[in-house]
């Protein structure tokens, strides 16, 4: 297959970029190359003949309708993807995340794509007390940015019902793993912990999120893009349902860092409080998480501890703004 792989300079669309020429396919990363969009994470495959790069945003129709040529499917990672970013600045959430995704779905529609697959999240269900979400609930999210994925999800969701386009969703639980921007809670307060810096908990610090390597999320939509039923909805979760304090401590043992590094902070406004996915529809179709929570947890501490080089030119400039601007009051 020719793929069409947006967001693909990100965290998790890297590693799906490497999946997917591993799996012997053609790729097509189109990226604007944000804040969170690094050309380093796709450094080792940007050499194969199959790869070629678009430096683009995905709500460009023109440069969208060029890259998209040829292509068989789109899978669509590019997004704004930070809760607390999006507190601060909704409206580059609402054009990346839902004017961009009608842009993309528009340009697969011309083009004769053959399938579309958005990476969505489990966000978009809101906070649940107790169980797990399953795909036919309701959706009703909490920050601009889930509410901006939950804007893409309808767009993906009635191009199917308006114009039968070949689309599916997945709804992936909180990922981590090596390459992922130090803004969120794993990869933040792992960085933190080698440099010796303070690590905000928000609140309590007993939320609770389901999390999931960042290669299982991949094989998820993987398995989803390959073998779902066009228009239906796919939950990824881990079932790692691990509360941040648990976490933080783990982080903490496996860095040797001070606990007197724990910092108990002003909590995040609309701060969901737990998140939970029944992953079974994804299950049926012979999908299953590969990796140990505790020990992908402490392979992906020992990433960040070899790869200062990634990390450190990232903690500085634009960075530095921006954590005063999040933490500088709190
Ligand atoms: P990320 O922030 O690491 O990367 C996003 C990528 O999209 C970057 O390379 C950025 O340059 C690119 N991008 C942003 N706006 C763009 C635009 N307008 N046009 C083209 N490219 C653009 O994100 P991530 O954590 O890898 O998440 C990828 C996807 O997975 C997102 O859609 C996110 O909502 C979803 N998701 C993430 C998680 C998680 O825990 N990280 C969990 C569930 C779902
Ligand atoms: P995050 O990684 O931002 O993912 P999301 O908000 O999309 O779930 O946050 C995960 C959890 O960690 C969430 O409950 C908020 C909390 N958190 C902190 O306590 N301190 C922090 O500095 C950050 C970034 C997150």
């Amino acid at each position: 297959m020719r793929m069409l792989i947006t967001g693909g300079c990100g965290f998790i669309g890297s590693a799906f970029v490497r999946l997917a020429l591993d799996a012997g396919h053609e790729v097509v990363n189109l990226d604007r190359l944000t804040y969170a969009g690094n050309p380093a994470n796709v450094a080792e495959v940007a050499a194969d003949p199959r790869y070629s790069f678009v430096h683009a945003d995905i709500a460009d129709p023109g440069a969208v309708a060029e890259a998209i040529r040829g292509c068989e499917v789109v899978v669509n990672f590019a997004a704004e993807s930070h809760v607390d970013r999006s507190i601060l600045d909704p409206g580059a959430f609402i054009h990346t995340d839902v004017v961009g995704t009608a842009v993309l779905l528009a340009a697969a529609r011309q083009a004769g794509v053959e399938r579309f697959l958005q990476v969505s999240t489990d966000e978009v269900y809101g906070s649940i007390e107790t169980g797990a979400f399953c795909e036919s609930d309701p959706i009703d999210p909490s920050s601009p940015y889930s509410a901006s994925k939950a804007g893409g999800d309808l767009q993906v969701l009635a191009a199917h019902r308006t114009y039968a386009q070949d689309v599916v969703i997945t709804r992936g639980s909180n990922t981590f793993g090596p390459r992922q921007y130090p803004e969120k809670l794993i990869p933040l307060f792992v960085t933190n912990a080698l440099e010796g810096r303070e690590l905000p908990v928000y609140g309590d610090g007993l939320q609770v999120r389901d999390w999931i390597h960042a290669e299982d999320h991949c094989t998820g939509i993987w398995c989803a893009l390959i073998k779902g039923t066009a228009g239906a909805v796919y939950n990824v979760g881990g079932g790692n349902e691990v509360p941040n304090l648990q976490i933080t401590r783990r982080i903490l043992e496996l860095t040797g860092a001070d606990p007197g590094l724990v910092r108990h902070v002003t909590d995040r406004p609309g701060h969901d409080r737990r998140y939970a996915l029944d992953t079974t529809r994804l299950r049926a179709l012979g999908w299953a998480p590969a990796r140990d929570f505790d020990e992908a947890l402490a392979a992906t501490v020992d990433w960040y501890r070899d790869h200062p080089d990634w990390w450190r030119p990232i903690k500085s400039g634009e960075y530095r703004a921006y954590y005063e601007a999040q933490y500088g009051a709190r």
